[in-house]
């Protein structure tokens, strides 16, 4: 028996990075997932990783969370091939890193359509699964036959501000009050909603900036990251979804409206 047995969820953003992570780390405890991105060759590879650890575990849904006509098909995807929707991890995201003076309305835009407006779609088009059977549930039985869970991400980068992340602060700041807000919303319906704030993780969106590269850390900024986090190294994909577990399984059931940080201890002033 894992963590996770009998679950089923849905993962945006995870054929790369943390959300790669998450997948692999929810099969492993026994879950059946959809593996969400929108480039089709890494959510093809990421599904086959989850294939190794267990056949028939994963399949892959590929689309952007900007669409919402693509994230109702995306939840659909999860009733059609398990059969249920238990667990939701909003994990896409993008940066499109400008100071405010020079900043685009293209990149200040794009930003907040995949890590917010992203979010918000992927909740809204997730209730009649989580909510609405839930409430059903209720009225039937008077109890839920499991406690459901949504797992959004902001970032410490946000909580502190980062010069140059004006629309990514934004954005994900705006996921806490999304996440709080439903929360409280769905707590009648035993639906557990928190967030969780990644500190300096290595992956695509924090290495080293290549040149005409859209993402990525300058490396005086990577170095100048890893001086503030007292654990001594950047995190890894693994250390982020340790905790999103933990977060969708029935360890956290009492645990709602809540924000994690999994940072190292990086001091936020
Ligand atoms: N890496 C870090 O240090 C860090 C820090 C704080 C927060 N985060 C957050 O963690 C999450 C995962 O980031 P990561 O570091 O693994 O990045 P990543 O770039 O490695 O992976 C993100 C994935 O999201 C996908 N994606 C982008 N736009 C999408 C869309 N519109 N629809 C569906 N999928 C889309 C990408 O294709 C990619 O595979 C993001 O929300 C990010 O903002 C990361």
């Amino acid at each position: 028996m894992g963590l996770l047995t009998d679950r089923v969820a849905v993962v945006t953003g995870a054929g790369r990075g943390i959300g790669r992570a998450i997948v692999e780390r929810f099969v492993a405890e026994g879950a059946r997932v959809v593996v969400n991105d929108l480039d089709a060759a890494p959510a093809e590879e990421a599904r086959a990783a989850c294939e190794a650890i267990r056949p028939g575990a994963a399949v892959t849904s590929v689309g952007s969370v900007t669409d919402a006509a693509y994230t109702d098909a995306l939840m659909a995807r999860a009733i059609d091939a398990f059969g249920a929707l238990d667990v939701l991890v909003c994990n896409a995201g993008l940066t499109r890193d400008r100071v405010a003076h020079r900043m685009s309305d293209d990149e200040w835009q794009r930003v907040i359509d995949v890590n917010l407006t992203g979010t918000f779609h992927c909740v809204r088009s997730a209730a009649p699964h989580l909510r609405d059977v839930a409430k059903r549930e209720l009225e039937e039985r008077g109890e839920v036959s499991r406690v459901r869970k949504v797992v959004t991400f902001f970032s410490t980068a946000a909580i502190r501000g980062n010069p140059g992340q004006l629309n990514y602060a934004a954005a994900k700041m705006g996921n806490v009050g999304l996440a709080r807000t439903l929360a409280q919303e769905w707590a009648p319906f035993r639906i557990c909603v928190n967030a969780v704030a990644p500190g300096f993780i290595e992956t695509r969106m924090t290495a080293e900036k290549a040149p005409g590269e859209a993402m990525g850390i300058p490396r005086a900024l990577r170095e100048a990251a890893l001086d503030r986090i007292p654990f001594g190294r950047y995190g890894r994909p693994e250390d982020v979804a340790g905790v999103v577990l933990f977060l969708s399984s029935p360890l956290s059931d009492y645990v709602t409206g809540q924000e994690l940080n999994v940072s190292g201890g990086l001091q936020i002033p």
